[in-house]
């Protein structure tokens, strides 16, 4: 029989029932270090007082109207992540998937309204993910996602992570964007050098196709910038936004240039949910928190000790991990063993890490993280390999 819950997670035996920063505490009373923030998504950590009473706040005077009407708290947060990127304009989502979705119609319609209708192609990146829409999906295009789900979208190209010549003959006067993560997550923390960033920069610029940036799992300070692609000094045209944004509330955003989303007028796109009051007083919050003086300085210094501690981790186990990758706080360990082994191992040493392709365990701290936590978490690690490695 099928269970209640439709089956497409195979779960771990944990009940978390409430979460302190970065603790998680089990339903039986132990508590989890958490390095996986739900996948990249508790940016403040748990139960963050700013983000709390944001919530509660918004709660007791109104929930949803719609965007049939203005929403102040949607105002506000736009013009807040206006003025902190290259962006002219947001338009607020529930989830990465669904701004996905929109970066894909947004770069299609801009080409569409200039006259150029055919120009409906989006070049990705292998290891690349975008979500599970069927757009999401064929951008991937790997047997693992799509199969059974066909008949796919058409007008994506996919190309080698990395290798500059096959995009260079990828590009076509049917290219209508690049997609790139600038830190891939799920594919397994693999960071886009800043040439690689620059150099699709000025391949858009040359093919007047639109660079669109996801960084729907590297965005919201992970990285220790606002947002990855700056550690470039390039910007996107689109860029798709989730996860840390709403720090555990549903929210996600698409961000665009206006001339990128100058095809994007009234009628051409919507959602009920999006950019409710709720998801954009908790958004505003999270913005303030990673915006304020120091925050972002914080992160990358932490993020520097954090990845210190796992180069000692990995010479002293070489046997278990194989190099540390990433930047900030997106970490990733290339495992040895099996990283699903290693994962439940770390629930045994009650530490949360995240699973990736390319057998690595993504480390996606709250960036609240403490330098003690940062301490605790590299003496657990080094418990987790001692135990896969059969002396713990
Ligand atoms: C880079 C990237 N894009 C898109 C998505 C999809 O986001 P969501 O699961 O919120 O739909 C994810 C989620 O892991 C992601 O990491």
């Amino acid at each position: 029989m099928i269970p209640s819950v439709l089956p497409t997670y195979s779960r771990a035996p944990l009940h978390f029932v409430k979460g302190e920063g970065s603790w998680l505490i089990e339903e039986d009373g132990r508590r989890f270090l958490d390095l996986g923030s739900g996948i990249a998504v508790a940016a403040l950590g748990h139960a963050h007082p700013a983000i709390v009473q944001a919530l509660t706040d918004q709660a007791q005077k109104l929930w949803h109207v719609s965007n049939l009407y203005e929403i102040p708290q949607q105002q506000a947060l736009a013009d807040r992540l206006v003025a902190a990127t290259f962006a002219d304009t947001v338009f607020f989502t529930n989830s990465g998937t669904e701004s996905m979705e929109l970066g894909v119609k947004m770069a299609r319609k801009y080409h569409y309204e200039r006259g150029e209708p055919d120009r409906v192609e989006i070049i990705t990146f292998s290891g690349a993910f975008h979500g599970r829409s069927s757009a999401a999906i064929a951008a991937v295009g790997t047997e693992k996602m799509v199969k059974g789900f066909g008949p796919l979208l058409p007008g994506f190209v996919q190309v080698p992570w990395g290798d500059m010549e096959a995009l260079e003959a990828a590009v076509s006067e049917r290219t209508a964007a690049i997609l790139i993560e600038p830190v891939q997550g799920e594919g397994g923390i693999n960071v886009a050098p800043d040439t690689v960033l620059k150099k699709l920069r000025a391949l858009c610029d040359e093919s007047g196709a639109l660079l669109m940036a996801d960084e729907i799992q590297s965005g919201m300070g992970r990285t220790g910038r606002l947002f990855a692609h700056e550690w470039a000094g390039v910007a996107p045209d689109i860029m798709l936004v989730a996860k840390g944004i709403g720090g555990g509330f549903p929210l996600g955003a698409v961000l665009a240039t206006g001339a990128a989303a100058s095809g994007m007028t009234a009628g051409t796109h919507g959602s009920t949910y999006g950019g409710n009051p709720l998801g954009c007083a908790v958004g505003l919050a999270v913005v303030e928190a990673i915006t304020a003086p120091g925050f972002l300085e914080e992160v990358r210094r932490k993020g520097a000790l954090f990845r210190q501690k796992l180069e000692g981790l990995v010479a002293g186990n070489p046997e278990v991990f194989e190099e540390v990758r990433g930047t900030g706080f997106m970490l990733g360990l290339k495992c040895r063993p099996a990283n699903g082994d290693v994962v439940k191992a770390g629930y045994e040493e009650q530490l949360i890490t995240v699973p990736a392709a390319d057998n690595v365990i993504r480390l996606l701290p709250a960036l609240t993280l403490g330098d003690d936590e940062i301490a605790e978490a590299a003496d657990r690690l080094d418990r987790v390999a001692k135990r896969v490695a059969g002396h713990g």
